[in-house]
């Protein structure tokens, strides 16, 4: 729309804290960590970090580059490279509106929580149980989970998410601070549990560092691989158009270099502190076992963090709730914006009505993936091998099914179709340097579509009927 093109951020930092606000959200503070510690900790950070720097970096650098050449959202700006690639627009549209099926769920667990922090419940919430019982009951995890939705909509509807955003970032240096604090003290942490065996912090520390690869199988190293790559690209927000949005509401005269480093550095700095106040604190409470605790983790051992930390805990844990719900709310607010703002381009609605429909048919699909916990509750295992229950699926559909698709496809596209020249001249644009041209060419032709296909036949389960045809 032309008209949007007059919202275009005011320069560097603008654009740089705009996609970082898209970015952090509760992929960086909830998602980040439970899979660092099911897939066993350094294994999974060194894995990730590999994955940031190359293909993370390749996905933002063309997302973005896309978004500000063709200066339109990713609806369009395909078909404007080739109008035979039309398609791929709206195909990328299933990302964000799968994601909205549970982001709006994890905010109002946390909502739930500010609530137990308000009323002193924080000791009854340390306890083991307490938020097992909490997402199988039928009744209170909607009413939270309608909070957050109906927050968010109306954020929507009203058009004024620049100025929540606005708050946003006035709260992210604080949240960050918070994080630090509360990792160092986790850190501190000893538990001695009923056989006598000892655990500390920096025990934890270690074992969310240091990588250890003994005993790692083929099969087993391609889950996490998948796992890190599925969350590199849903807490970077690549690879669902959502950058190249972004992207276009860039002004021709910012270093596209710079401000992409910066995006890399600072989503990445908030998920490995993330990280670092969670894990060593379930190492402590609840050993090894207690790691693979899945999308619940940050709700079973935060909770025991802040007791430990006594009467201050209270104090802590409100704070540090209400911050990630603001996170969280910023995160959903750009997710839920997409998909009102492209109903709106394809169907020529006013916001208001797309926004009524959006929320309602969300707010549906929410209770649904809600009531996996507890009417609806079933165990499946996934094509790429784990287990999991509604949220693990759509979570799966998005991230290991969808993503590496239209990474694949977006690849191939400027790899093959319009040539990486294409997006090397746009990075270059006002003669800045772009610093790992020769890393990007080469992975953007060859490395990040052959790997996009094995992830594919990984996740689809086709890699492991290979391997069971072999043997
Ligand atoms: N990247 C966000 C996070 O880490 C999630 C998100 C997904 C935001 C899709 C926008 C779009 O939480």
């Amino acid at each position: 729309m032309e008209t949007k093109k007059k919202s275009s951020f005011s320069g560097s930092l603008g654009f740089v804290m705009a996609a970082a606000g898209s970015a952090v959200g509760v992929g960086n503070i909830w998602r980040f960590p439970y899979l660092a510690a099911k897939d066993g900790g350094g294994v999974f950070i060194f894995i990730y970090i590999v994955l940031l720097l190359t293909f993370g970096f390749t996905l933002l650098v063309t997302d973005i580059a896309i978004g500000r050449k063709t200066g339109q959202g990713a609806l369009k700006a395909f078909g404007t490279m080739h109008p035979k690639w039309n398609i791929l627009g709206k195909f990328t549209f299933l990302v964000p509106a799968i994601i909205l099926t549970y982001y709006g769920l994890i905010g109002g667990w946390i909502v739930k929580y500010i609530l137990v922090y308000i009323t002193g419940q924080g000791g009854p919430a340390a306890q083991d149980g307490y938020f097992t019982g909490f997402i199988t009951s039928t009744v209170s995890p909607i009413v939270f989970l309608l909070i957050f939705m109906a927050i968010t909509a109306i954020i929507v509807y009203f058009g004024v998410e620049k100025g929540i955003e606005g708050f946003s970032k006035a709260i992210m240096p604080v949240l960050l601070v918070l994080i630090v604090g509360i990792a160092v003290f986790s850190l501190t942490l000893s538990h001695t549990d009923a056989d006598g065996v000892t655990r500390t912090g920096m025990q934890g520390l270690a074992i969310y560092l240091i990588p250890d690869f003994t005993g790692m199988t083929f099969s087993r190293f391609m889950q996490v691989l998948m796992d890190a790559m599925g969350q590199l690209f849903f807490s970077l927000s690549v690879a669902m158009g959502i950058m190249i949005t972004y992207g276009s509401y860039v002004k021709k005269d910012v270093d596209l270099n710079k401000s992409i480093t910066h995006i890399e550095f600072f989503d990445t700095l908030v998920a490995l502190l993330a990280g670092m106040m969670i894990i060593p604190a379930v190492y402590v409470f609840s050993g090894t076992e207690g790691m693979a605790a899945g999308p619940s983790l940050m709700f079973i051992s935060l909770p025991k963090v802040f007791d430990a930390m006594g009467t201050v805990g209270a104090v802590v844990g409100l704070m540090f709730f209400v911050m990630v719900a603001f996170a969280a709310l910023t995160s959903c607010v750009s997710i839920m914006e997409t998909l009102v703002s492209n109903c709106m381009e394809m169907f020529g609605t006013d916001r208001k009505k797309t926004s009524l429909v959006i929320a309602v048919i969300y707010i549906v699909l929410s209770v649904i993936v809600c009531l996996g916990y507890s009417v609806f509750y079933f165990e499946v295992t996934l094509p790429n091998g784990s287990v999991g229950q509604l949220l693990d699926v759509m979570d799966y559909i998005s991230n290991s099914f969808l993503m590496p698709l239209i990474a694949l496809f977006t690849c191939v596209l400027v790899g093959w179709v319009v040539k990486p020249k294409w997006i090397e001249e746009e990075m270059e644009l006002g003669g800045y340097k772009f610093g790992r041209k020769a890393l990007y060419r080469v992975m953007v032709k060859y490395i990040v579509p052959v790997i996009m296909v094995v992830l594919f036949m990984q996740s689809t389960g086709v890699l492991a009927w290979i391997e069971s045809l072999i043997k």
